[in-house]
């Protein structure tokens, strides 16, 4: 057959094929509907809760299938004594950007008896998929037992557990820091936790730094020996340990791992045991496969043939600041800190500013685009507002609080308001989620009117009961008649990170926290 013409992300999908049916996998082949019933029980498990569902023409309600792997556990037949051994590539049906998008997903599964060598295969596999599609990948695993084993010796209700993992998984030092104030206030110390949080890197580097804080059990040892093990395939170039990552994930239990190719700004292969999943479906056996996304995959595959990106702009620092008064400060933070680019804050209208020697190039935006430039790998690192990041969950690494651009998220009316539990409350406010949220935790109905600025003129107008807005000085609200009745959160500009960007320019990222963090 001749190969051009045949698209780099087909002519991907038949490597890994070859890659996978050479260890003894079977092709596994799929409907592409799926009982709707399969996944209403499992919706804890998915991506998004969100499904395309029909009703088929014998009446039962069918789903365009979200998920790969729940159909394949459901039908595997596992044998004691084996393991099922199967590959697929497949269409699935998921929300992205506010809308449903068709994915294609190559991946495989090993079902039943699985022991060190199983994952040892499987490992293998996802970095010889990974090494497919660039010789500049990064594999990098965690077993987030480690650290949820360790929490559960704090003894914390299971809020106090959520938020202490989710800061963790966010990499989020100064979060970390203020949680392990208030728990020393109740007598509880975090002390090593924080330490194994950060633990993220070279597999040698990561587990020698275990050992020296004393945190050695059968897990880290089972850790060691996948690394060891690794080293005989000649795949361990890219490979790392991030004892962080996962440790907030419902679908797998035990060792998760995810992976990276250079030039794409996000995860391109996702994958773990997922014993707990398996059980749950009535199997009583071991489980453990991945995914790789193909769509996320498409350009780089495409460019492939194209030249790399210059080895010096590989490693350049580019970072996102907020146009106006709070960038300004960032950026004398950031110079302080020893990243100065002095034409940065020149009297012009360029945007981009680079200083090749101390490896690192801004560029000015508007402050509420700096977390989508970062979220999609334009930027690897941006300053924002902690307000941006709770209403749009953008999927970055919260580094750092600047304790600048410090005010808070709160509830205003004017001052003789009294609220009627009678009927919804009319809420105005630019931050639709923060609010639905914030009276969602109270039970409070709301009807939410989006506006996009000068949010105090809708209570005095009637337009709203009250608003949810930013308030700094408090002067907006004074000098209009309006009252400040409860605060949601306190807001200040946060050092944020795109996620792989951190894999492959960790070091530097790290460099220049702990840098800035001196600066707080
Ligand atoms: C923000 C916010 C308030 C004001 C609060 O508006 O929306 O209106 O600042 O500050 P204060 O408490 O110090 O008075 P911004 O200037 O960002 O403009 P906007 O109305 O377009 O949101």
């Amino acid at each position: 057959m001749n190969e051009s013409v045949l698209t780099g992300q087909e002519k991907l999908i038949f490597k890994l094929r070859e890659l996978f049916s050479s260890a003894g996998y079977k092709r596994f082949r799929l409907s592409k509907f799926e009982d709707y019933d399969l996944y209403s029980g499992f919706k804890d498990f998915l991506v998004s809760e969100d499904i395309i569902s029909f009703t088929d023409i014998g009446g039962s309600l069918k789903a365009l299938k979200p998920d790969v792997t729940l159909s394949i556990v459901r039908s595997a037949k596992p044998v004691p004594g084996k393991a099922e051994k199967l590959f697929y590539d497949e269409t699935i049906y998921r929300p992205s950007d506010g809308s449903f998008k068709e994915m294609m997903q190559c991946g495989l599964e090993c079902i039943g008896d699985i022991d060190q060598s199983c994952v040892l295969e499987v490992l293998k596999l996802a970095a010889a998929s990974l090494a497919e599609v660039s010789p500049d990948y990064v594999l990098s695993i965690s077993q987030p037992d480690i650290i949820t084993d360790a929490i559960r010796g704090l003894d914390l209700i299971p809020e106090k557990e959520t938020e202490l993992l989710r800061l963790i998984e966010q990499k989020n030092i100064s979060g970390l820091k203020a949680f392990s104030d208030k728990l020393a206030e109740e007598g509880k110390d975090l002390g090593t936790i924080a330490d194994l949080a950060f633990l993220c890197g070279d597999p040698e580097d990561v587990l020698g730094a275990v050992k020296a804080i004393g945190f050695w059990n059968e897990k880290t040892e089972q850790l060691k020996g996948l690394c060891e093990g690794m080293k005989d395939s000649g795949l361990t170039k890219g490979l790392r340990i991030d004892l962080s990552a996962g440790c907030t994930t419902k679908y797998y239990s035990g060792i998760v791992f995810k992976g990276y190719v250079s030039g794409v700004p996000k995860e391109v292969l996702s994958g773990g045991r997922y014993d707990a999943l398996a059980a749950r479906m009535g199997k009583n056996c071991g489980a453990i496969g991945f995914a790789v996304y193909l769509d996320a995959l498409e350009r780089a595959v495409d460019a492939a043939d194209e030249a790399p990106e210059a080895g010096a702009d590989a490693k350049m620092l580019r970072i996102a600041l907020p146009k106006g008064r709070l960038g300004e400060k960032v950026y004398k933070m950031m110079a302080a800190a020893g990243y100065e680019c002095p034409d940065a804050v020149s009297e012009n209208r360029k945007l981009i500013f680079v200083n090749e020697e101390k490896g690192v190039s801004y560029f000015w935006v508007k402050p509420s685009d700096v977390a989508v430039y970062v979220e999609r790998g334009a930027a690897d690192l941006g300053v924002c507002g902690k307000d941006i990041i709770m209403e749009h969950s953008p999927a970055v690494y919260e580094l750092l609080d600047l304790k600048t651009g410090i005010c808070r998220m709160a509830v205003a009316a004017k001052a003789d308001f009294a609220d009627d539990s009678g009927r919804p409350l009319t809420v105005a406010t630019k931050f639709e989620n923060i609010a639905a949220k914030y009276y969602a935790s109270l039970g409070r109905d709301i009807d939410i009117i989006r506006l996009n600025g000068s949010i105090e003129l809708a209570p005095l107008l009637g337009l709203s009961d009250v608003i949810v807005d930013i308030v700094e000085t408090g002067t907006t609200l004074r000098e209009n008649g309006l009252k400040e009745r409860e605060k949601i959160a306190d807001i200040s500009a946060r050092l944020i990170a795109n996620k792989a960007s951190y894999e492959f320019k960790g070091e530097a990222v790290a460099e220049l926290t702990e840098a800035l963090g001196k600066q707080v």
